[in-house]
């Protein structure tokens, strides 16, 4: 079983073969979504809200996203795992975005590291693959920018929006990033970069024309009560399967049910 690479991702790019990517964010989940052939491992800043209890991505810290990227990457065996920089620590000098992304690669046992923006982040793109550290770009809908876009909206919708989208996508390509997510933007937006890229382009909520899909683990697993993304496919129901769980197992410790016999120790 050999590794998910960049190199792996282009070839099933030109084959046409769809790439899966599921976010994770602890030992166990990495292990299922590994032993599901999920292709790429992301860890992503959604840690804030799904896994952290924050409001949003931005309070997530570095040291926080390292310490859950090492546990992910300590039970992916095939998958690549990408590490998400998180608000500011890559926004503000070049040095510092370099620093910072090398130690996914060198602490946390990442193969790769994504982050959000467009042309205003190409010289750190150059920078970090000049380094050797595979940069996975994201647009759209980028979740660092709430305040700035005023709400989680659909992005590139008017005709300027669009054309300014393609071609931060282009200009990204051209800084050296091996992979591109796409987040909540028109369809026919999104099979529009895809066509002009050569790197896949990964939706996520940007329709069925990219070159894989991405999906946000405890959203489509149902683990909680928030309403999901018009985008998010709920594959199961964990939540309600958990609370049924839990509550029988209260029920049979107060009714003394459990343990029975079979759970206990004899001499
Ligand atoms: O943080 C995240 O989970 C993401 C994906 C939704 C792309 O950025």
């Amino acid at each position: 079983m050999s590794r998910v690479t960049t190199a792996t991702l282009q070839e099933m790019k030109e084959k046409g073969d769809p790439i899966t990517l599921l976010t994770a964010y602890d030992y166990p989940t990495a292990c299922l979504l590994d032993e599901a052939g999920i292709d790429i491992l992301l860890v992503g800043d959604s840690l804030g809200n799904t896994v952290l209890g924050y409001e949003n991505t931005l309070p997530v810290t570095l040291e926080e996203s390292l310490h859950h990227t090492a546990a992910v990457a300590r039970g992916a065996k095939r998958a690549m795992v990408v590490g998400d920089l998180p608000f500011l620590y890559y926004q503000t000098t070049i040095g510092e975005a370099v620093w910072n992304a090398g130690r996914y690669l060198k602490e946390a046992g990442a193969h790769a590291v994504k982050l959000e923006g467009g042309r205003e982040r190409a010289d750190a793109v150059r920078a970090m693959v000049e380094t050797g550290i595979p940069v996975m770009g994201h647009l759209g809908l980028t979740p660092q920018m709430v305040h700035q876009f005023g709400g989680y909206r659909v992005q590139g919708k008017t005709d300027e929006a669009a054309q300014r989208l393609i071609e931060d996508a282009l200009i990204l390509e051209e800084a050296g990033i091996f992979s591109l997510v796409l987040e909540c933007i028109p369809a026919d937006v999104a099979a529009e970069v895809t066509e002009k890229l050569k790197i896949p382009t990964l939706s996520c909520g940007a329709g069925p024309h990219c070159d894989g899909q991405v999906m946000v683990v405890h959203d489509m697993l149902g683990c909680t009560d928030r309403k999901p993304p018009k985008f998010v496919k709920q594959y199961a129901n964990l939540r309600e399967i958990a609370l049924e769980a839990v509550k029988t197992f209260k029920k049979e410790v107060k009714e003394g049910i459990f343990p029975g016999p079979e759970h206990c120790y004899g001499k």
